[in-house]
């Protein structure tokens, strides 16, 4: 049964441009799998020549130059031997497609998989019939693959943010992908089509960054796409050794088994260090709402795109527009230490940008800069016209004034700091406010061990010892209603938080979460533990 393929709905006519972008992005991301790895992942999700694989059906939508493709082969003609399928284009047709949308890539995934055929003893004219079936130089996102369906799956996905995307190409997707798709990152649109069209119980292994299970920009392919699937495991690999060229993401292989997951949305299993650790705040969680549900709001920092022209010490702007900006650096264990720093607003309060005709120093200031503004993927396009000098995120100085808790979002030791001077933090920040909870009493609660132990569990390493919690980490953490604690723990909580006792605080908390003292000292932040007032 041959693979279906009609035309692409618009593989972009390949014309000379259409031909350009597709080499820039090609270069972008042609980043390719060692072979040791391409194998293992081929056996994690079943191609094994030890399977019989005559009825199975395998995919590749990205395949380079044919770093799972030519080992897929290989498996595929050995189990067919084994279980005596005569090798013919009816046996052959269909069983593996792999496309590449780079055309001198594909040559060479081609011609590869011409001579593993004939190495594993196929003839010269079905190797070279079947290798053209297999082997197809297409635009994966824009095929319609008409119902086809596959048993097998595997990709080192393109992995490149939609900001560096040839514009052709970005708005041709953009114009036939769903939305959910569009959002993230190209490696996104990818894994969700991949999903798509893995049959039931069949199986998939990605190699990618992780951002696709955890960025708050993919939440909406998350909720689309992961209810379809179960992730069987998710394993961190050293980019070194799975890459053949230096790359500084940080990727995991997941293996996911199409199966529908229903309403209860799966949170990928990450390097959860140990099971007794994951059993106590799961505990938390089935006795607690979530930080949010307890009345807190969670914010990032905003996005300013070009932070040099947004953002000195010493700036020659109105003070209007001026507020104070911190960076993660200057958050200091519970203290914030303030480099002097402010950031420019472009905002009116309504929300639109200010005429910086009434504002000339601004204009003079940002005017030094706008050759490299206008260059940002953020103000390109006819919406965008004579906004150059816009922010990415709104500035909104009346948002930030507010008293807030602030935690860097990548740290070792979780910082967690609280801010009462009105600083806007950088995106590098996240901010806790909170009109129920004391926020001095929840900073201390979070210091106390309860944030780390929690991140400890859920949130992914990353490289150097580090931990990243993302938003929909943070937003996980189990938290009482401050109403709903009795009043003497709250009076206690409030009389320890104000006299920096901290063992009485902490022994407090344990009464709440029902923990080991020693569970939240080992993952208090470091100004908790310090000798200074223990
Ligand atoms: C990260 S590389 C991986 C290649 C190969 N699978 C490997 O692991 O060595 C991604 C490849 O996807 C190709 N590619 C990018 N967009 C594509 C698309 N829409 N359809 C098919 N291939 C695409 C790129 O040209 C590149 O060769």
């Amino acid at each position: 049964m041959a693979t279906e393929i009609v035309a692409s709905r618009s593989v972009p006519g390949r014309t000379s441009a259409a031909l350009r972008e597709i080499a820039e992005l090609h270069a972008r991301c042609g980043i390719f799998t060692q072979n040791s790895t391409a194998r293992k992942m081929l056996g994690r999700i079943g191609w094994d020549e030890q399977e019989d694989l005559s009825r199975a059906r395998f995919l590749d939508p990205c395949v380079g130059e044919g770093a799972f493709i030519v080992p897929a082969v290989e498996t595929l003609i050995a189990s067919l031997r084994r279980t005596a399928t005569p090798l013919s284009r009816e046996t052959l047709a269909g069983r593996i497609l792999g496309m590449e949308i780079h055309r001198p890539v594909f040559r060479k995934a081609r011609e590869a998989v011409g001579a593993a055929l004939v190495r594993m003893g196929v003839d010269e004219p079905l190797a070279s019939w079947t290798r053209d079936d297999w082997v197809r130089n297409d635009d994966f996102l824009l095929r319609d693959f008409q119902g086809a369906t596959f048993t097998h799956v595997v990709a080192n996905p393109p992995y490149l943010r939609w900001g560096k995307l040839p514009q052709g190409l970005s708005g041709t997707y953009r114009a036939c992908l769903p939305g959910a798709w569009t959002s993230s990152d190209l490696s996104v649109a990818f894994i969700a089509k991949m999903i798509d069209l893995t049959a039931d119980g069949g199986r998939l292994a990605i190699l990618s960054s992780d951002r696709w299970m955890h960025a708050a920009h993919a939440e909406r392919f998350r909720e689309g796409s992961l209810r379809k699937v179960r992730i069987d495991h998710v394993e961190k690999v050293d980019p070194r050794e799975v890459f053949d060229t230096p790359v500084s993401t940080y990727p995991v292989i997941a293996v996911l088994t199409r199966a529908d997951a229903g309403d209860a949305a799966p949170l990928p299993a990450m390097q959860v260090a140990d099971k007794s650790l994951r059993a106590i705040v799961e505990g938390w969680m089935s006795r607690f709402p979530s930080i949010v549900k307890a009345g807190c709001e969670i914010r990032v920092g905003p996005a300013l795109g070009r932070e040099a022209a947004f953002v000195a010490r010493a700036l020659d702007v109105e003070e209007a527009l001026l507020s104070p900006y911190l960076r993660a650096r200057e958050i200091v264990g519970d203290r914030l230490a303030w480099e002097g720093n402010r950031v420019i607003s472009v905002h009116a309060p309504s929300g639109g940008l200010i005429d910086l005709r009434r504002y000339p120093r601004a204009a003079r200031h940002l005017g030094r800069f706008r050759q490299r503004l206008e260059e940002r993927a953020c103000v390109t396009g006819d919406k965008c016209a004579g906004q150059w000098y816009r922010t990415i995120d709104r500035v909104d100085p009346t948002l930030w004034a507010r008293n807030k808790i602030l935690l860097p979002e990548i740290f070792r030791v979780p910082r967690i700091a609280l801010d009462q001077g009105g600083y806007v933090p950088a995106h590098s920040i996240y901010a806790i406010f909170s009109a129920s909870w004391p926020l001095p009493v929840l900073r201390d609660l979070l210091a106390c061990g309860v944030l780390g132990v929690v991140m400890d569990c859920i949130a992914p390493r990353i490289g150097g010892g580090c931990k990243r919690c993302y938003k929909r980490f943070l937003s996980r953490l189990p938290l009482p209603r401050w109403d709903a604690l009795p009043e003497e723990t709250r009076q206690g909580l409030v009389a320890s938080s104000a006299a920096r006792n901290r063992d009485g605080f902490t022994e407090r908390i344990v009464g709440v979460y029902e923990v080991e003292i020693d569970l939240l000292w080992q993952h208090a932040t470091r100004d908790w533990c310090s000798s200074w007032d223990r």
